[in-house]
């Protein structure tokens, strides 16, 4: 097995005299180990600490890192794909004592690094220590490059080519990733694409992700996240069983909150056998075949874990008074208007928006829906103010409260919190469509308010998910990009604005990638991969400074 991982001319390299112990060092170093698909996250200190990670087509001998005089060895993270079978080979170096602020240039290496002689390098920089300004960016569903797999589009590399553009100190990937789960027999050559495309940035600054929905599959590990989890170091969240499910992260006068929603939303979205074929594991597994109609629903996962953790670290982080700004990162969304999207959740609302009110959050960056939405400061909730789709009965969906419907440009987020969808990262399903009540002309939001759970269709042994159950006036709603469904967000955080009078702030800007559309929801015109990003929108949000 380790062998069929890809042979190249190093095996002759490493051949070695037949005695039996070093005869099985040769043939664990008959892969290639060849550093791939190279990626930076922070540490647990961003101002002093951060990940190599890194896969190789086969098993790397001593994999390693070279900082300056310093070699770092390599934790080896190996796994078997649970559908194809297939070996992955990833490794991942912590790098500590660095100083804050600086820029640093390392390599990355293996003994059997085909480019030994001449290792992949590249440099990062560490975050600034204290209130200081920097930037970052953000969007999620992603996929990758290759066409050949479900979901993937050219304009995933111009996505990963934007943000270098950008130049943050570190981005931000809001779930769905690759969509690996879409093309369950090849699942480690879709996050092979992924991880080689994002590395075009990802190797010079760190990418936090989240997990979403299509992070899920069948066959790895107990929530579907090892492929995920395998590909990522990430900080530690001290809860036992949930290591890197969810995390977060101080930079500057911002503390980052990143969340696993998957465990709080109602919605089904995980890998899923719609028939009529079910879908056969590769022998060598052992995994038997998944029967049509079977989903992998993981609601509730955490037993209630993560909320309380997110309650402790809410309450940390506003209980410090070097924080200024509480910043989520999630998948799914709270609230979200696209029409042909999925739309809102109602258990992101029930389970979290409560701590989002109580800990004063400012902004809650999401993805799911391939398009770009923002919401109004919202605070609270109105109640039995939605419908169920089917029978048009009030439902309540808790709808987010806004503390403002005017669109002024500035918004003071210790008065409510700022929603942004931005599932505009790549995917070759742009979902900027929008609803609108046809009875009153407002704005209009689908919401799951219970579980779409597979129901077989007229076709024998095929079945879907349906769509969500309910509507409301999304009041909630300030602006939604018809245009296109990618773009970037650029955050530029300024903790002491001159002449602010005791306040901070974060410079907002969306570029959008117009022309990107396969086909505009609202023009019908086709367009194709664009790398150019022009400005959508700026605005500002401005709070007291804590301290
Ligand atoms: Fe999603």
């Amino acid at each position: 097995m380790l062998a069929a991982a890809g042979g190249t001319g190093l095996l002759a390299a490493t051949a070695v005299p037949a005695k039996a112990a070093t005869t099985r060092r040769a043939r664990a170093a008959a892969g290639d180990g060849t550093p791939e698909q190279i990626h930076l996250t922070w540490g647990e200190d961003p101002t002093n600490s951060l990940v190599v990670s890194w896969a190789s087509p086969g098993q790397a001998v001593r994999a390693r890192v070279r900082i300056g005089q310093r070699v770092i060895p390599a934790e080896a993270r190996p796994y078997t794909d649970g559908i194809s079978g297939e070996p992955v080979w990833t490794y991942h170096a912590q790098v500590g004592g660095l100083r804050p602020g600086a820029t640093y240039a390392y390599a990355v290496t293996a003994d059997n690094d085909a480019n030994a002689a001449d290792p992949f390098s590249a440099t990062f920089r560490t975050a600034p220590v204290g209130r200081v300004p920097f930037r970052f960016t953000s969007f999620g569903d992603l996929a990758t490059p290759n066409t050949e797999w479900v979901l993937s589009y050219g304009q995933s590399a111009y996505a990963v080519a934007a943000v270098e553009s950008f130049q943050p100190l570190f981005h931000l990937l809001n779930g769905d990733l690759c969509y690996a789960d879409l093309n369950p027999t090849v699942q480690p050559a879709v996050w092979r694409d992924f991880g080689n495309n994002n590395q075009a940035s990802a190797a010079n600054r760190p990418w936090m992700p989240c997990p979403g929905n299509h992070e899920i599959e069948f066959g790895n590990g107990p929530q579907g996240f090892t492929s995920y989890l395998t590909r990522y170091t990430l900080p530690d969240n001290q809860v036992p069983g949930f290591a890197g499910r969810w995390y977060s992260f101080r930079v500057g006068s911002v503390l980052f909150v990143s969340l696993d929603a998957d465990d709080v939303v109602y919605q089904d979205a995980g890998a899923f056998v719609a028939g009529p074929a079910a879908l056969t594991p590769a022998a060598s597994t052992g995994n038997p075949p998944i029967q049509p109609g079977t989903s992998f629903y993981i609601r509730g996962y955490s037993g209630g874990a993560q909320t309380a953790w997110l309650e402790r670290t809410l309450e940390a982080g506003r209980g410090d008074e070097s924080v200024d700004w509480v910043i989520v990162q999630m998948h799914q969304c709270a609230a979200s208007s696209s029409a042909t999207g999925n739309g809102s959740d109602l258990g992101i609302r029930e389970e979290w928006l409560p701590l989002f009110d109580r800990y004063q959050v400012d902004l809650v960056l999401g993805g799911h829906d391939h398009d770009y939405e923002r919401s109004f400061p919202v605070r609270g909730a109105d109640a039995d103010v939605g419908t169920e789709a089917a029978t048009g009965a009030m439902v309540n969906t808790l709808r987010p409260h806004p503390v403002t419907t005017t669109d002024g440009g500035v918004f003071d987020t210790s008065q409510g919190t700022v929603h942004l969808i931005l599932g505009c990262g790549g995917t070759d399903t742009n979902l900027d469509d929008y609803g609108t009540d046809t009875a009153d002309g407002l704005r209009q939001a689908k919401v799951f308010t219970r579980a779409d759970r597979p129901a077989l269709t007229s076709a024998p042994d095929v079945y879907a998910r349906a769509a969500a159950d309910a509507v409301e006036d999304a009041i909630w709603s300030a602006r939604r990009d018809t245009s296109t469904g990618y773009g970037i967000a650029v955050f530029d955080v300024d903790p002491e604005p001159e002449g602010s009078g005791g306040h901070t702030s974060i410079t907002v800007t969306h570029y959008h990638a117009v022309g990107a559309d396969p086909v505009n929801p609202a023009t019908g015109a086709k367009g194709a991969p664009t790398p150019d990003y022009i400005e959508f929108e700026t605005f500002t949000l401005v709070r007291p400074r804590s301290s």
